[in-house]
């Protein structure tokens, strides 16, 4: 292996003992994976606030992965994290150009902290190494290093959507932001559809030049790709059937008492399409009064973000929701919607997915998802149940060869779903299951990884 070793940076670095997946996101997950593999360190914020900012890097080593982190102040996270990534860039990037906010303050805070985040990890950068940055909270965090000397391969992946060109036009820095992109050797993203949107701005606003994979701009060139990140299929399939998973899926078939398990597992954020589920899941029970109390929705929606207005409402309105189906439906016996607000370690979520007889995944838009995969990991091959997956997620690209696709906006699409899963014969459950598990099984989180990590090494022999 000719790489020296690869440093991964991110905003949000947690070490391989925090398996709270429902709560961390699946690209935590998965990066941990994928650094375990590796010598190097994993760079980012320590989540933590200080008085004056002053590079100290914090050094933990824990599971075969070494993590460096720094802390910043507390207008660096509202302009930066709660700002400029989470309230701007964020919701736009999902296509909500409603939600987003523009103001100059979150984007001075956004560059500042990026410019932070470069001088402070440049002193650990070794000739040889590749670097490897993630998600939108950095996008111009290679300028940064460039600015700095930094002359090693580096690669950058997105976790989210790559938003159309006309909804991107509407971010006031969207050439510079396009720009910064050109400082990486490599850029990835889930889908060919966020990579072809990538494209068009890059093409049509800027003059830039598709040949072959690489995309020219001026005197640089970029190799872009779109590669779906996976999950630890073989490892998650196990903790299914761990003992604290059998505990989960145990309780979970008592506590149901013979009636079938719905399930949804999302950070609380519109994107999900929580509250388009929870609709559809209430026009399901008007449709078909005699399924009534055959079944339940469990909803698992750890809050996430929650100093940002658009998260507090959208709890809020979550609320309301699962009250006022509760109210309508229940019965003394019987309760529709059992809404949670907090995460669950991993095996534990894993015996959930077991014990549901249908997996809801069904955001109005998101880079990826992995709980489809997850969920489909989790099943018992035997009698494997149903994933019902939203069209706009990036896995429905892989997964649509044996999930029921929806359009999560429709109430009627999701309830006709719902129906139909519940009455698919096993044998139609063990085919589909079995045509997602070959693809959750083949594009794995390594395969994943090696991609990139091929693409950037082979960029540094090429170049
Ligand atoms: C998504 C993003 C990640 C992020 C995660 C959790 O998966 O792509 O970059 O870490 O959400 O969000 P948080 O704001 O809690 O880091």
């Amino acid at each position: 292996d000719p790489l020296s070793r690869l440093i991964i940076i991110s905003n949000r670095v947690s070490a391989p003992s925090d398996s709270h997946s429902g709560a961390q996101g699946g690209l935590a997950v998965a990066l941990s994976a994928a650094l375990r593999e590796y010598k190097g360190i994993w760079f980012g914020w320590s989540g933590e606030t200080t008085e004056q900012f002053n590079g100290h890097i914090n050094f933990q080593r824990s599971g075969g992965v070494t993590t460096a982190t720094v802390d910043l102040e507390e207008q660096d996270v509202d302009e930066y994290y709660n700002g400029y990534a989470n309230r701007t860039l964020w919701p736009l990037f999902h296509y909500r150009i409603d939600l987003a906010e523009y103001e100059r303050d979150f984007a001075g805070g956004y560059s500042r902290v990026n410019d932070r985040f470069a001088s402070t990890v440049r002193p650990l950068i070794e000739p040889d190494d590749a670097i490897w940055i993630q998600d939108y909270h950095m996008f111009p965090l290679g300028s940064a290093l460039r600015e700095r000397g930094c002359q090693n391969r580096i690669g950058f992946f997105l976790h989210i959507p790559w938003p159309p060109r006309r909804l991107l036009a509407v971010l006031p820095e969207a050439a510079e932001l396009v720009s910064h992109l050109f400082a990486y050797d490599v850029v990835g993203f889930h889908t060919q559809e966020w990579l072809d949107s990538f494209c068009d701005y890059a093409i049509d606003e800027m003059g830039a030049v598709l040949d072959g994979d690489h995309l020219r701009l001026g005197d640089r060139s970029v190799q872009v790709m779109a590669n779906p990140i996976g999950i630890d299929a073989k490892e998650f399939a196990e903790a299914s059937r761990s003992p604290t998973a059998r505990l989960a899926y145990r309780r979970m078939r008592d506590s149901a008492v013979g009636r079938d398990l719905i399930v949804g597992v999302d950070r609380l954020d519109y994107s999900k399409g929580l509250e388009e589920r929870f609709l559809g899941y209430e026009r399901f029970l008007q449709e078909h009064p005699e399924e009534r109390k055959e079944v339940f929705l469990l909803q698992i929606a750890p809050p996430s973000r929650g100093a940002v207005g658009s998260y507090q409402k959208i709890r809020t309105t979550l609320e309301g929701l699962s009250g006022r189906i509760n109210g309508a439906y229940a019965d003394t016996d019987w309760v529709p919607i059992r809404y949670v607000n907090q995460g669950y370690p991993r095996e534990q979520l894993a015996g959930i997915y077991r014990a549901a007889k249908i997996g809801l995944v069904t955001p109005l838009r998101d880079g990826m998802n992995l709980v489809a995969k997850e969920y489909v990991a989790a099943q018992d091959p035997e009698d494997p149940g149903v994933l019902i997956l939203s069209r706009f997620a990036g896995a429905a690209a892989q997964l649509q060869v044996g999930a029921l696709l929806i359009n999560p906006y429709s109430a009627e699409e999701i309830s006709d779903a719902i129906i139909a899963a519940l009455k698919m014969p096993r044998h139609e459950r063990i085919d589909r299951w079995r045509a997602m598990m070959d693809n959750v099984e083949a594009e794995d989180v390594v395969w994943w990884r090696k991609r990139f990590t091929d693409a950037l090494i082979e960029e540094r022999v090429a170049g």
